[in-house]
């Protein structure tokens, strides 16, 4: 069994002076029961493996080219990532793929170089609205699920964060219907894939307006491995609540 896993997505948000939430998360969590991880911008991913070295707190960058180096201004190659201390890596985030028009193509190449840089994977997929309404729901996660994963994912390489779009910084969540549905769905595609020693080892995480007082029932879902959280991991204040929550759930 693998550790649950509660991972924070900070986005484009955070300077120098964020880094006392960090210290304040892990100063709670000495020996945490689950893993913790946050993605930070990677301006600030050198000063916080520096300050974290001691501590149990992971960090993660929140994407990479699909090449390690070269003539590619303004992005970062997994390898450059890994050097300034991330463990792990968003990919395939649903703002990117709505605003840089990333494919399942692209994501599954980014994922490919981050395991060649020893970096986790943390890919994430989910449907819009207009999709859900639709019923094309199943559909869409299915094909982003199998093209958006290379052949070098394993467990311990690879998570996957369901996160419908229509629930991302709205203050809506997907029922636990609804999250059941799709965890259950995607669990049934790995163990397809990956066979059933490796299939449901794959931790599976739900995002999208987690928060602490709806955190407990998310984690009482069945398949439902962690969180990965937007606005609710920019503070300590509101980000531990969830991690006790997850922490009590297992
Ligand atoms: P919110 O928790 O702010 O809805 O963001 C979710 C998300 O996009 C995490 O990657």
């Amino acid at each position: 069994m693998q550790r649950k896993l509660a991972a924070g997505n900070w986005k484009m948000n955070g300077t120098r002076a964020s880094l006392a939430e960090l210290e304040k998360i892990a100063a709670s969590r000495k020996a945490p029961a689950i893993d913790v991880l946050l993605c930070l911008p990677a301006t600030l991913l050198s000063s916080a493996s520096a300050l974290l070295a001691e501590s149990h707190l992971m960090i993660g960058a929140q994407d990479c080219h699909a090449e390690p180096s070269g003539a590619f201004t303004g992005d970062l190659g997994a390898p450059m990532l890994a050097d300034a201390g991330a463990t792990a890596v968003i990919l395939g985030h649903s703002e990117r793929r709505a605003a840089y028009g990333e494919t399942s193509d692209a994501v599954r190449d980014k994922a490919r170089a981050a395991h060649a840089a020893g970096l986790t994977a943390l890919i994430c997929l989910g449907e819009t609205l207009a999709e859900r309404e639709a019923q094309r729901a199943l559909d869409i996660i299915t094909e982003q699920l199998e093209t958006s994963l290379p052949d070098t994912a394993t467990p311990e390489t690879t998570v996957i964060a369901y996160e419908p779009v229509w629930a991302i910084g709205t203050g809506l969540t997907a029922d636990p219907d609804q999250i059941a549905e799709v965890h259950g769905h995607l669990r049934r595609l790995l163990t397809r894939r990956f066979g059933t020693e490796q299939g449901p080892a794959f931790r599976l995480l739900y995002g999208g307006s987690v928060k602490p007082d709806n955190a407990a029932a998310i984690f009482a879902v069945p398949d439902v491995d962690g969180a990965l959280v937007g606005g609710a991991s920019l503070t300590a204040a509101a980000f531990l609540p969830i991690v006790t929550a997850l922490e009590d759930s297992r």
